[in-house]
């Protein structure tokens, strides 16, 4: 069984290494190709993050792996190759897709993940949970982020490979994935070894805010100094930088990070509407829910008095209904 483990092992690093061969250099590649370029991804990104193609035939990678005589049950169970369904043999499990490697924190090629050019479903096609592979254990780019990290003790935590990718060419280099909005312990356990602060920069649409939330308490039980960063229009970490930039992402998006509490203030904000009283009464009370519970009194008076001015409500009401809520908690 190790013997198995060690030879997907080895069968990932030259199947990543095939794909990003077949990209940089043979025509098959060049849609692929032209479509990361559209999408503004350099040749620089392009080699650290290992990215290949995988030609739409059937038995490109096959072929390959039964030449280097690898057993092609064992390729399938690691997630390479798909079995027939009339069990005659296996074909190529990626197929005219971008692939990007993903690796363990010791950097070897664990899993891919593979995006259709353009529009289609589904638009990553993943390997499948493995022995060698399990999502909910896995950070994309934590290998080569480690060290940054480390060093700034700072983690910025995004959904997507685009995000990292292209926060890493911004300069941002102490950049990680969830491979999707659902962060798990054991996810916020590796990081929190590596740093004490945490950035959550998850896609500005209604889904990236609301996993942005949840996060929270996941990342703050295990101590982490937490914020969020906000982003406008709706849009994501990548396409915010293709936009405005990467001296805007810096500054603007990263810097201007804000504290849990009040990002939840901010999210509990745009969920009710606050024209109408009833809706205003509502806020006031979910707000008010996050507020009381904080230990410092100086804090909970700051963000009262932000509510008072904002809402036009007196700071006095809103902290006697707050004291009376802390008194109800204890
Ligand atoms: P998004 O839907 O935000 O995609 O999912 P994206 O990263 O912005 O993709 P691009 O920019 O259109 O290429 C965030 C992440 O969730 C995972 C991927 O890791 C993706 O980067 N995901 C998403 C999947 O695994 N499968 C999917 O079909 C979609
Ligand atoms: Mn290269
Ligand atoms: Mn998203
Ligand atoms: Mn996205
Ligand atoms: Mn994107």
């Amino acid at each position: 069984r190790n013997l198995e483990l060690e030879q997907q092992l080895q069968a990932h690093e030259w199947t990543s290494k095939l794909y990003h061969f077949l990209l940089k250099n043979t025509e098959h590649g060049k849609p692929a190709m032209d479509y990361l370029k559209s999408r503004g991804f350099t040749d620089k990104a392009i080699d650290t993050f290992q990215i290949g193609y995988a030609p739409a035939r059937w038995d490109t990678l096959v072929q390959f792996l039964e030449k280097r005589s690898f057993d092609l049950g064992t390729m399938e169970k690691g997630g390479l190759l798909s079995a027939k369904q009339d069990g005659t043999g296996y074909v190529d499990r990626f197929r005219d897709r971008v692939i990007f490697p993903l690796h363990n924190r010791n950097g070897k090629v664990i899993a891919l993940a593979g995006r259709v050019l353009g529009e289609g479903q589904p638009k990553y096609l993943n390997s499948p949970e493995s022995k060698l592979f399990s999502k909910s254990r896995t950070l994309y780019n934590l290998h080569q982020a480690k060290s940054e990290i480390r060093k700034s003790r700072q983690i910025i935590l995004f959904e997507g490979y685009g995000d990292v990718i292209s926060a890493w060419e911004a300069g941002v280099h102490n950049g990680v994935a969830t491979m999707g909005t659902a962060l798990t312990e054991s996810h916020a356990a590796m990081m929190r070894g590596l740093a004490d602060e945490i950035i959550v920069c998850y896609d500005g649409d209604n889904a990236g805010q609301a996993a942005a939330l949840k996060s929270i308490p996941i990342l703050e039980s295990i101590g982490f100094n937490t914020k969020i960063a906000l982003l406008s229009e709706g849009l994501d970490p990548d396409e915010f930088i293709q936009k405005y930039g990467a001296e805007r992402f810096r500054h603007q998006v990263l810097d201007g990070a804000v504290s849990s509490v009040k990002f939840k203030l901010i999210y509990l904000k745009k969920n009710h509407i606050l024209l109408e009283e009833d809706g205003k009464v509502a806020y006031i009370k979910d707000a008010l829910e996050v507020i009381a519970p904080l230990p410092s009194p100086t804090e909970r008076e700051i963000y009262l008095k932000e509510m008072s001015a904002d809402l036009q409500v007196s700071f006095d009401s809103l902290k006697q209904e707050c004291n009376e809520m802390r008194q109800a908690m204890q």
